[in-house]
């Protein structure tokens, strides 16, 4: 087995010599397109079962650049030009209501961004900024890194829905243990993975024993809504899905802060002196996918791409003439998309896989009518009580998470994860997030569940360079919207009380968003009508949903593989039927995990 890495012109990868790098027709057994979460497991476990794999990523490898190494640097990291991919998305199917958001992005006559309502004469409105990275290991390279489980129930849902009991939350909890490597709970606790390649933290919990004013915020959160700093929101515990407070923040770092996961495993994969049979292929926009021609049911040979530096519109360094180096690569076994939420559905419909009348707009050749595709995008709601205390904020405590449950939410579990601590963050816009002084304090809330999965992503071209249209339709689905938003209400209320209960010299408090001013009062229908217009979102899902066959709307059986085609799979966070839990990072590692898992248990069958 030779060990191959393409990777011409990258920084800091060992390239091999051109005869080796060919792009020329190439055959695998398997072609991975896309290196986040789901992809990046996928291909490096196949590999390492013997399997050849070609993994194919649109941008390049930045794992030694500090901005993406060191989790502390992820603010940076998500406006770094090395890695973006800017998507402007809109949250409503009304414009009036679109109109309204705040943090709206325009490009100025002269090119550069202006955030706001009040742009200058002539700019161009471009909508929300919904970043994403094209790197080698995806949005994990620049994502805050919380790596938190979804409810129990979240899994078992997907085992009703297909019948199919693998996806059930016991079974799922082996993918986290083999996934994790835990450096905060002692070795050998129930539920946690220590040999793994995702390594858990939480910040120093010893904060708490030393007075300051962070100290003392935190101290509030947990008098009012119970927990601990040091809490395991990960605990492997029956009644882990209603237990509420404080508890720490896991994160996906080491305890150096380094950032770990999908680009560590690849570049860890490659370098294994046991030399598997992993290629990876930077710097290629996946096109489409290719067929047999003349079979019965549609299947899956290979694809094509783009060889080029930043071939896709959204990347900020496109220019219209670079044309790029078309190529093809081949699979004996499988094609297997990993694009993430807005490109996998993207990469399908070009591929002629879709709702038939979307494909035939056009005119792309209709392969499989799947009307499921790019529709019923789901995302988790985000708002923050963000406030400034009276005074600056003492004290060098890291965020803590505080999970809630509001009293209408859906069922026993907790529906609310939010993360509090002297920072800001309102959502993105180029240049996120303001800092307002040291006196800033923040809970950012995260709803889980939500009720409306109305989004979609729909082509405005044939041209895979273009960047489809994107609109989240937030609390627009048939019923519930109004339920959503008195959870994130009730919520924000709760923390509003957590921070005023610290007290003089803090507060009172000048509070930002969602009820402005010292002490002010606001009416419910104020304060609702504000999170609908101003909510935000990043962890889009559920674009290539999977569903048994006889849900017009599934895309994906059980196994990942596309319904009416062979030899595709869909394996990311497009794949889940609803969203999963507040933070979909880790659950979407535990997806890859368990698509290579089934592959290749359906090999050993077929032997
Ligand atoms: C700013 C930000 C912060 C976040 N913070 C958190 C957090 O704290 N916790 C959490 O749980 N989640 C967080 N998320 C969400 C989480 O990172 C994503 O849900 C997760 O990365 C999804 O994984 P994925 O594999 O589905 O897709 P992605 O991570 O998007 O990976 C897809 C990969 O495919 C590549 N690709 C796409 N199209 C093509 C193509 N045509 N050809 C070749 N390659 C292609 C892309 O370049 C990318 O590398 C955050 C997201 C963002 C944007
Ligand atoms: C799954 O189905 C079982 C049996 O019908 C039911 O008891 C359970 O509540 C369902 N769980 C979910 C999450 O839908
Ligand atoms: C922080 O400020 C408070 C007053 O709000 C003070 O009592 C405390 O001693 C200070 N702590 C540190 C660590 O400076
Ligand atoms: C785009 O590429 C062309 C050809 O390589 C080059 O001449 C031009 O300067 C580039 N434009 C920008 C804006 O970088």
């Amino acid at each position: 087995m030779i060990r191959q890495l393409l990777a011409a012109g990258a920084a800091g990868l060992i390239s091999l010599p051109a005869a080796v790098a060919t792009t020329a027709n190439r055959e695998y057994d398997y072609i991975v397109v896309g290196s986040g979460p789901g992809g990046a497991p996928l291909a490096a476990n196949l590999a390492r079962a013997g399997q050849s794999v070609l993994l194919l990523e649109a941008g390049d490898d930045q794992g030694s650049n500090p901005t993406y190494a060191d989790m502390a640097n992820f603010n940076a990291a998500g406006n770094d030009p090395l890695s973006r991919w800017d998507f402007f998305v809109r949250h409503f199917a009304d414009e009036a209501d679109n109109a309204r958001y705040e943090k709206t992005t325009w490009r100025r006559p002269d090119g550069s961004f202006y955030v706001g309502l009040d742009p200058p004469a002539g700019s161009e409105r471009l909508g929300v900024f919904y970043p994403r990275a094209a790197t080698l290991g995806g949005c994990a390279m620049h994502n805050g890194g919380i790596c938190a489980l979804p409810a129990d129930d979240d899994w078992n849902l997907i085992a009703n829905l297909t019948g199919d009991n693998t996806w059930a939350a016991d079974n799922m909890r082996r993918y986290f243990v083999k996934m994790e490597q835990n450096e905060y709970l002692p070795v050998g606790t129930p539920g946690h993975g220590y040999d793994g390649y995702v390594h858990t933290t939480i910040s120093d919990p010893s904060f708490m024993e030393v007075d300051s004013d962070l100290q003392k915020l935190a101290s509030e959160l947990v008098d009012l809504t119970g927990g601990d700093v040091a809490g395991d929101v990960n605990a492997l515990d029956p009644d882990r899905d209603q237990r509420t407070g404080v508890f720490g923040l896991a994160i996906h770092a080491d305890s150096k802060g380094k950032r770990t996961g999908s680009n560590t495993l690849i570049r860890a994969t490659l370098d294994d002196s046991a030399g598997y049979p992993l290629t990876v292929q930077l710097e290629s926009l996946v096109t489409k996918v290719l067929f047999a021609k003349h079979t019965r049911v549609p299947t899956a040979i290979g694809v094509e791409y783009l060889k080029g530096k930043s071939m896709y519109k959204a990347d900020p360094r496109y220019n219209a003439s670079s044309k790029g180096e078309v190529g093809r690569a081949y699979a004996k076994k499988e094609v297997i998309l990993s694009g993430g939420a807005f490109n996998s559905p993207q990469i399908l419909k070009l591929s002629g896989i879709g709702p038939r009348k979307e494909l035939r707009k056009f005119g792309i050749p209709v392969i499989k009518d799947l009307p499921g595709v790019g529709e019923q995008m789901a995302d988790n709601y985000e708002a923050g009580i963000l406030s400034l205390a009276s005074k600056d904020l003492n004290g060098t405590a890291g965020p803590v998470a505080v999970l809630l449950r509001t009293p209408t939410a859906r069922s026993e579990n907790r529906n609310i994860h939010a993360w509090c601590g002297a920072f800001s963050f309102e959502g993105f816009y180029p240049g996120f997030p303001t800092d307002y002084g040291p006196s800033q304090y923040e809970c950012a809330i995260v709803h889980m569940n939500p009720r409306s999965q109305a989004g979609y992503v729909r082509l405005t071209s044939a041209d895979p360079r273009d960047v489809p249209d994107i609109n989240l339709r937030f609390f627009d689905g048939e019923e519930g919207a109004d339920e959503d938003l008195t959870e994130l209400l009730d919520a924000a209320e709760t923390f509003r009380t957590a921070m005023g209960n610290a007290g003089p010299p803090i507060t009172p408090f000048d509070e930002k968003h969602p009820c402005p001013g010292r002490n002010s009062v606001c009416s419910d229908e104020d304060q609702k009508e504000y999170i609908r217009l101003q909510a935000y979102s990043h962890h889009a899902t559920s674009t290539c949903a999977i569903g048994p066959a006889s849900d017009r709307y599934a895309v994906l059986d059980s196994k990942f593989r596309v319904h009416g085609v062979r030899n595709l799979r869909v394996v990311d966070a497009s794949a889940f039927p609803t969203v999963p839990g507040a933070f979909p990072v880790c659950p979407t590692f535990m997806l890859g995990e368990k698509a290579a898992d089934d592959i290749l248990k359906e090999l050993r069958q077929q032997a």
